[in-house]
């Protein structure tokens, strides 16, 4: 049943509400014309924050986002908080015209593509303290302090009732719902299945950096982690085990963290993250066994 973010949570959308054709796109980079649109639009936006370079993954958040509200605004900037000093800001792909196109085809209203979002000087940061540990906190100090408080501003700048985030960062929807949650931030968190390529490797904008035979070594770590992700309580062993024995691959970290198996490798210069249900049942090979 498709939920209207006007007509609030558990309410059918009336036709009436449904917003009328839009055959143009509009493009902000304004954050004062930004706020002013949200507010003529407040309590009918869904809101999809990416960071560009749009694949299905992030289509599939919009599309979720387009189903559900009335407004759709995505916001497209490479944070630059998020990014360690050793990391790929610079590099980051920014294929601004094929974005637009995308949004535009996925009947999106706004795109919010702002050039900088920090004033100068700017000193204020959210730090949450807690799931933000461990795991891509460690291996990349700051990133969730950037992440946090860049999700906040645009929150502040869009106003949606909704926003849309993929299953496939799971530390970060941790992270954003506890923020939500211990700073009061009037917005429903909707979490969304990670899409994959028909190879079984997670959709991300930096898959692009992958050679060839790195992309082979992707599939490979999409395969293990499936497969482990099986052996229930064993997983996290299992997966580790199997990825050792990967040649290019580095491993990061592999954790089962709220009953999913979470992994990090690198794969040549390219940092790669995935996660998975633990399937508590019997074991694929237990039950062979048997
Ligand atoms: P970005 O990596 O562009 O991702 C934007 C959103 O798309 C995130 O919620 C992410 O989890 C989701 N996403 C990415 N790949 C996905 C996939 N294969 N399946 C489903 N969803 C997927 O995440 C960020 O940007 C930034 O940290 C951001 C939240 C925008 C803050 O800067």
């Amino acid at each position: 049943m498709g939920l209207s973010c006007a007509a609030g949570p558990g309410m059918v959308m009336d036709s009436r509400m449904r917003s009328p054709p839009r055959p143009t796109l509009r493009v902000v980079t304004s954050p004062a014309a930004m706020q002013r649109q949200a507010l003529a639009w407040r309590g009918q936006i869904g809101f999809v924050p990416t960071m560009g370079a749009l694949h299905e993954g992030h289509l599939e958040l919009i599309r979720r986002a387009r189903r559900d509200c009335v407004r759709v605004v995505v916001s497209i900037y490479v944070n630059p908080t998020q990014f360690g000093p050793k990391e790929d800001l610079a590099r980051y792909p920014r294929p601004r015209r094929a974005d637009l196109a995308a949004c535009r085809r996925a009947g999106v209203d706004l795109v919010f593509a702002p050039h900088n979002l920090y004033a100068p000087g700017h000193s204020t940061y959210v730090e949450e303290g807690e799931v933000s540990h461990g795991r891509d906190g460690a291996s990349r100090p700051g990133h969730f302090r950037g992440v946090a408080t860049v999700v906040l501003k645009l929150f502040n700048l869009v106003q949606p009732r909704r926003a849309y985030f993929g299953q496939k960062d799971a530390q970060q929807v941790d992270v954003i719902r506890r923020m939500v949650r211990d700073l009061d931030v009037p917005v429903q968190i909707v979490v969304v299945p990670t899409v994959r390529a028909a190879d079984g490797v997670a959709l991300s904008s930096r898959n692009v950096y992958l050679t060839p035979a790195e992309r082979a070594l992707a599939v490979k770590f999409a395969q293990a982690m499936q497969d482990a992700a099986r052996e229930g309580p064993r997983a996290a062993v299992t997966l580790t085990r199997e990825l050792r024995k990967l040649r290019g691959v580095k491993l990061d970290y592999v954790e089962v963290a709220g009953g999913r198996l979470c992994a990090a490798v690198v794969i040549g210069k390219t940092r790669l993250i995935d996660n998975e249900r633990v399937r508590l049942g019997l074991s694929r090979r237990s039950m062979t066994s048997r």
